[in-house]
């Protein structure tokens, strides 16, 4: 199929234009560099056939997005572009709003104008907020936490209206739990532009003599060892489910939400010691209070996306951190050096 990837040269999107391209798919990246590097593009090229567009653009340009409807023609989006960092959704909850709902929104009229009635969408199982019951199904109830969440909640419900409307529209909902990880490659990874809000990358540049110690966010959690509890999936999984999910969209009408994980949950103190295997070192660590805003465990049921359309993970813990050791390793400064 002809693939319109926005936001294709961030974390995830980088690493699924690499497993599109593998499966013979046409792909075509729609980005605006804010919070991404184009340099990635180099090495997604020199990793794959190097058959790969490229437009600059915001989500929120209706004219930028005909352009690329026009001239590329998409059977199907898949639609990552997006702000993503929770603590700064509730500083500037108008940008997130603006960005992740009106962005959503604006890519919609685009897609009708053009014909266009697939689309794959980057959401989060932070939508699920609060566990009721753990792991998480699809069925459980929303409730996010943040603005972040209440965005990508938003933009799910605009998706699931707009495929009721005639004709075969299909919005594939992917919740991802928590992705860390890099190409096997080292070639590509995360990239974070200022200090990590995530435990990996942090970790990882506590290893690189970056960053002095790790600060582990509350160690009095309801969980064996204290510290939070997540599902982390590797990213090469995570960008394979949306080349399944694909598949899927193009053989079915109507929207539904998946969740992609594991199903397996890892505490903070078992990634460290998960990561100190990787880079055969240890790595300091401090406690401190719990953060504000988390939440002690998260956990998927990931057998929906299984039943539908065959996906599960299945890359393990050792080769989440390898790979991400080896990316850092490989980049100290990220694309920055590239
Ligand atoms: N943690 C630390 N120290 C750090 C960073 C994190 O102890 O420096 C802990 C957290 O308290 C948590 C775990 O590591 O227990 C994971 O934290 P992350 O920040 O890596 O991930 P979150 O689960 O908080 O958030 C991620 C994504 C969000 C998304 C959410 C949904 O970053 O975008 O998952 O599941 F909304």
């Amino acid at each position: 199929m002809r693939v319109l990837v926005t936001g294709g040269a961030g974390y995830i999107g980088s690493h699924t234009l690499l497993e599109l391209m593998a499966q013979g798919h046409e792909v075509c990246v729609y980005d605006s560099y804010v919070n991404a590097n184009p340099k990635v593009l180099d090495r997604v090229r020199s990793l794959s056939n190097g058959k790969l567009g490229d437009v600059t653009g915001d989500v929120r340009d209706a004219a930028g997005l005909d352009a690329v409807f026009s001239d590329f023609e998409p059977e199907a989006v898949i639609h990552f572009a997006g702000l993503k960092a929770v603590g700064e959704s509730e500083e500037r909850p108008l940008a997130y709003y603006d960005v992740n709902v009106g962005g959503t929104l604006t890519l919609l009229h685009a897609m009708d104008r053009a014909g266009c009635r697939k689309i794959i969408f980057s959401s989060s199982a932070t939508v699920y907020g609060e566990p009721v019951y753990l792991p998480y199904d699809e069925a459980h109830p929303t409730a996010p936490l943040s603005v972040y969440g209440r965005t990508k909640l938003m933009a799910e419900q605009i998706l699931a209206d707009w495929s009721k409307q005639a004709g075969d529209r299909a919005a594939v909902l992917l919740r991802y739990f928590n992705p860390v990880g890099a190409h096997h490659s080292g070639e590509i990874g995360e990239d974070p532009s200022d200090i990590p809000n995530n435990l990996v990358p942090y970790i990882a540049q506590v290893a690189i003599g970056k960053r002095p110690a790790l600060q582990v966010f509350g160690t009095d959690y309801d969980t064996p060892d204290g510290t939070g509890l997540r599902d982390y999936i590797h990213v090469v999984d995570l960008a394979r489910a949306h080349v399944a999910a694909l598949g899927y969209a193009a053989g079915n009408a109507g929207c539904q939400p998946f969740n992609i994980g594991t199903g397996q949950s890892v505490s903070v103190r078992q990634m460290v010691a998960a990561f100190e295997r990787a880079c055969g070192a240890p790595i300091p660590t401090r406690t401190a209070p719990r953060r504000a805003g988390d939440i002690a465990a998260m956990q998927a049921d990931p057998s929906r996306a299984k039943a539908a359309f065959g996906w599960r993970a299945e890359h393990s813990l050792d080769e989440m951190m390898a790979s991400t050791w080896r990316w850092q390793s490989q980049n100290p400064d990220g694309y920055g050096n590239g």
